[in-house]
């Protein structure tokens, strides 16, 4: 095999692995490759996985027989498969037992990207699934150009092991990039086009450095020039500290908006997920974010189906859910993962309930998410223009409680608009433009 030329990253799973995607890209750029627009047009194709949940890691497969055939059937030699992400740490050697892929990078070794490359295309398969904590940081080239709504990790791995879960085995232990490599990469991305950074991490609000928390971090970067909206994901309920909280009523470039997930509305489910935290604390600690900040909009993730959930306790996720008023949610059926706690446990619950169950409660958070853009028609607010839309003159932004909303403006992408909010569906708003603010 020769040494490949031209590359595609295709990123699956979780705004981390988008990050990690972007990072691998500048990389194998600096390193003198190209980026290809597609994957039929590369050499080289990394597959950046996510192991979340079956199906997820299924894709993967399913995915390297289709770039496989893709080459067969156009006649041209099948592109070298290098697969990133969780499922190469996860499934290591196993990937190239099963699908003989040249390269197999985990989330924390991608760094070494070319040198795996070049080893591959002198033929022997490689792999990197070591967990050097942070390292990965130092050793990636300079932030290209970056859209306006950029993405900075600052925070990887997770130590709460929740039951259900592979993060803390694919990702490793908690860890904290350094604050002052943090504050200079958010320069960097301002200085390469970004208005509004989200911070990444699987424990977001457990960001900790030398004694300072997220929200001091989140007042350093409000001082950085030209850096209009700070968001950041994903927190857990037990890591939201009165600081953070602060921090919502205070900062006004923090955004309005908290992905706090949840998971079930139980105590008994809760803690067989070790979730630790009960159904009474999170509502607790919702009020107190509402004190803070009364237009936060809330967003959180459930599962339905997990080991033993009766009706019962599936009723009590239904009712934390009305209780709360999601402006949008992410929900999903129980999946067992291969080496974690609740794979073992007994008490499976049939695909019929599960399915059911998961209509149920998606019926109940798409009700209340299309009441949130409904409540919101009326409003004015600042938007960023993120890109374009598909109508002449139409452009596609997010308002403060990250609703997408709709446009008819000649203002460009990056700057952000005042608009009054006269329309809204399950899914986007439509605006008015009102006055233009300085980018
Ligand atoms: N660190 C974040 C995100 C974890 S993964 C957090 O703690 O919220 C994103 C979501 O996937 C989780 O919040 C959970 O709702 C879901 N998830 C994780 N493992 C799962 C599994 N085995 N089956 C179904 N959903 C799962
Ligand atoms: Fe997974 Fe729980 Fe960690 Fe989130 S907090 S990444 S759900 S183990
Ligand atoms: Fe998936 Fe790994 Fe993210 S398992 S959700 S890509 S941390």
């Amino acid at each position: 095999m020769t040494n490949p030329k031209r590359f595609h990253v295709k990123s699956f799973g979780c705004q981390m692995n988008v990050y990690d995607g972007e990072r691998m890209a500048e990389l194998m750029a600096a390193d003198g490759m190209v980026e290809a627009g597609n994957a039929d047009d590369a050499d080289l194709v990394v597959l950046n996985t996510c192991h979340i949940r079956e199906r997820a890691t299924e894709k993967v497969y399913s995915d390297i027989g289709r770039l496989r055939k893709s080459a067969r059937i156009a006649g041209r030699e099948a592109p070298m498969i290098a697969v990133a992400g969780c499922v190469a740490q996860a499934e290591g050697a196993e990937i190239v037992a099963r699908a003989k892929v040249d390269v197999v990078v985990g989330p924390q070794a991608y760094h070494n990207l070319p040198r795996l490359v070049a080893e591959a295309a002198a033929g022997t398969a490689a792999l990197d699934t070591d967990m050097p904590m942070l390292s990965k940081f130092n050793q990636l080239p300079a932030r290209r150009k970056v859209g306006p709504s950029a993405f900075l990790t600052v925070q990887e791995g997770c130590d709460k092991f929740c039951t259900y879960c592979v993060v803390p085995y694919t990702r490793g232990a908690e860890v904290s990039r350094p604050f002052t490599a943090i504050v200079d990469e958010a320069r960097a991305l301002v200085d390469a086009g970004a208005r509004e950074i989200t911070l990444l991490g699987q424990n977001v609000n457990a960001w900790a450095h030398d004694g300072l928390g997220l929200h001091d971090l989140i007042r350093a970067l409000d001082r950085v020039p030209g850096l209009l909206r700070i968001r950041y994901t994903t927190s857990h309920p037990n890591d939201m500290t009165q600081g953070l909280i602060d921090a919502h009523r205070d900062v006004e470039a923090l955004m309005p908006f908290l992905h706090l997930p949840v998971q079930a509305g139980s105590d008994r489910v809760l803690k067989a997920m070790n979730r630790s935290h009960t159904r009474d604390g999170y509502l607790r600690l919702i009020e107190r974010i509402r004190a803070a900040r009364p237009d936060i909009a809330l967003s959180g993730d459930f599962i339905v189906g997990f080991p033993g959930e009766s009706e019962a306790e599936f009723a009590e996720t239904l009712s934390l859910v009305g209780e709360v008023a999601y402006a949008q949610a992410y929900s999903f059926k129980y999946s067992p993962r291969p080496g974690t706690p609740a794979a073992a446990m007994g008490d499976p619950l049939s695909a019929a309930v599960m399915d059911e169950r998961l209509q149920r409660l998606q019926a109940a958070l798409n009700r209340d998410q299309l009441a949130f853009n409904r409540a919101s028609v009326g409003r004015t607010c600042a938007m960023l223009v993120e890109r374009r839309g598909k109508l002449p003159g139409q452009m596609l932004g997010k308002s403060p409680w990250l609703q997408s909303v709709h446009l008819l403006t000649d203002a460009a992408i990056g700057d952000v608009v005042e608009v009054a909010l006269t329309d809204a569906g399950p899914n986007s708003l439509t605006g008015v433009e009102r006055v233009r603010a300085a980018a």
